[in-house]
Order: C-alpha cells, then sequence, then structure tokens
C-alpha cells in the first residue's frame, strides 16, 4: 500500500482541496488545483508520476492473479495491455504462461521507466516489451488478446468510445487478420464496477481526479451499453475475486471505426 498511500496523501490531497467546486462546477477539482489533467500534469512531474505508476502497480496485483486464473490463455500467442502502466499485469500473466508475449501500450514516459526496469529485471526473458504511444490514435496491432483494465473509467463516455475504436481497430486489422493459424481476437475490458448507482461518492472521486464526465459509467449495465456502441459483441462477464468485472468481447464486424 505504500505507493498508493503516497498518492492519496500527495498529489489526490492537493486536488481534493477543490473538493467543493466540483460538484458546483462538475470540473475536476484535479485541473483547477494543478491547471492541466492528471496525466497531462505526470508528465512534467517524474517523481509523482513513478509513484502514480507504483500505486497503479500495487493495485493491480489482485487482479492480475484473478485474470491469470479465470481466463485460459493456452490458444494465445500475444497479449496487448493498453494503458498497463508498468507492465504488473502482463508480467504477472506472463510468468505463469511461458509461452505468451507480452505488449504494454502506455505514455513515452511510462514505458521508456518501465521498459528499463523490465531489462534491469530480465525475470521474464525478453517476452514483455513496453510500445509507447497513444490509445487515443492507435494501439499495437498483432494481439489475440487485448487487455484494457482501469483505463475506461478516468474518461468521459465519447473518450471511452475512441479508446476502444482504436481497439477494436487494432483487432480487425486486415493484414493481422490474414495472418496464417491467427485466431479471431478477444478484448477483455476490466473495471471495479457497482452493482447500482449508489455508491456516489465513488464517482466524486473519479470526477475530481480524472476530469468532467469519468463517473459517466457505474454499473455492468453501462459497460454493456458501452461496449455495444463500440460495434464489440460481449461474450461473457464474470465478476472476479479482486472486485473487478471482466467483459470478454469480440469486433461484431471488420468496419474499421472512427
Ligand atoms: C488508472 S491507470 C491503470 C494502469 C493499469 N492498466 C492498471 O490497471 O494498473 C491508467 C493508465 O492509462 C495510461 N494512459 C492515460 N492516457 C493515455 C494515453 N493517451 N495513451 C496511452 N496511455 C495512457 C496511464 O499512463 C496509466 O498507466
Amino acid at each position: 500500500m505504500r505507493n498508493r498511500c503516497i498518492l492519496l496523501a500527495e498529489t489526490y490531497d492537493d486536488a481534493f482541496g477543490a473538493l467543493l467546486s466540483t460538484p458546483r462546477t462538475g470540473r475536476a477539482g484535479f485541473h483547477e488545483v494543478f491547471g492541466v489533467p492528471l496525466y497531462e500534469y505526470l508528465e512534467g512531474a517524474p517523481d509523482a508520476e513513478r509513484v502514480f505508476d507504483a500505486a497503479m502497480a500495487e493495485l493491480a496485483r489482485s487482479a492480475a492473479e484473478a485474470v491469470a486464473d479465470r481466463f485460459d490463455f493456452s490458444p494465445v500467442r500475444r497479449v496487448v495491455d493498453i494503458g498497463g502502466g508498468d507492465g504488473t499485469v502482463l508480467s504477472t500473466i506472463l510468468a505463469r504462461y511461458p509461452h505468451l508475449e507480452g505488449v504494454c501500450v502506455d505514455r513515452p514516459s511510462v514505458c521508456r521507466r518501465s521498459s528499463d526496469r523490465a531489462a534491469a529485471g530480465r525475470t521474464l526473458a525478453g517476452r514483455l516489451t513496453f510500445r509507447p504511444g497513444d490509445i487515443f490514435e492507435s494501439v499495437a496491432s498483432g494481439g489475440d488478446l487485448y487487455l484494457l483494465k482501469n483505463v475506461l473509467h478516468d474518461w468521459p463516455w465519447h473518450s471511452c468510445l475512441r479508446i476502444l475504436a482504436s481497439v477494436r481497430n487494432a483487432m480487425t486489422r486486415a493484414d493481422d487478420a490474414q495472418a496464417p493459424g491467427r485466431v479471431p481476437p478477444h478484448l477483455i475490458v476490466l473495471e471495479p464496477l457497482l452493482h447500482r448507482e449508489a455508491d456516489s461518492v465513488h464517482a466524486l472521486f473519479r470526477t475530481v481526479v480524472s476530469g468532467s464526465g469519468a463517473g459517466d459509467f457505474e454499473t455492468p449495465e453501462d459497460m454493456r451499453r458501452l461496449l455495444a456502441e463500440a460495434d464489440l459483441e460481449l461474450l461473457s462477464v464474470t465478476e472476479l475475486s479482486s472486485g473487478h468485472h471482466a467483459f470478454e468481447c469480440t469486433p461484431r464486424s471488420a468496419t474499421p471505426l472512427r
């Protein structure tokens, strides 16, 4: 919990200084205090960014184990984790399945630091690579399985649709679809959701930190609507022991989305 405590006590606590303006204006307290949104701030604050990434890794461990328990990775060759931070989720899955390769897509500064750390650790023998990029624009193609964990809840509905469109486009890219032996790619979206819209404090927390509209979805029903709007067919929904809902889906058609 070390880095999570530091993140809450330092960066988030400062953002909560503007808590009252969020219910009044609907805008992020974070933006008001720091003058820029969360991820733009982290770009220029390497110490805070290191703490943020390590806090996300601390929070991700139990979900990573739960995903590795729940899904069968034996037919999968390459897993792409979108917004995968320091690669904690992929490292856990790759350690359990030695035949797998993992590609972690995140912002350039996160990839640079995480890749240096992974190279120093050397435990995954080159099977984990970091691909810097903007998930709103495009993500690495060539995956049999894509993961999107705790990413969508940072964004309003229309931004979530943009992220899902770039993932879906990577999954349906024609050159990959024709590769010999390729299984149709799946996407697993993982989010800590509520059973009903009861916990407004939870939504408020996200709105203070991430910005206006970040509380756009709360329940599994909201996620079903979002995935349908993104032209993704839902194959299964599971509640994991980590408290996350896992939505497994696949593109309905190969038509690229804008
Ligand atoms: C809440 S964290 C979740 C990290 C990780 N998936 C996990 O569950 O531990 C969201 C991640 O999305 C990344 N991210 C945010 N905006 C991004 C963008 N435009 N392009 C690529 N990555 C982005 C952040 O750097 C961060 O690592």
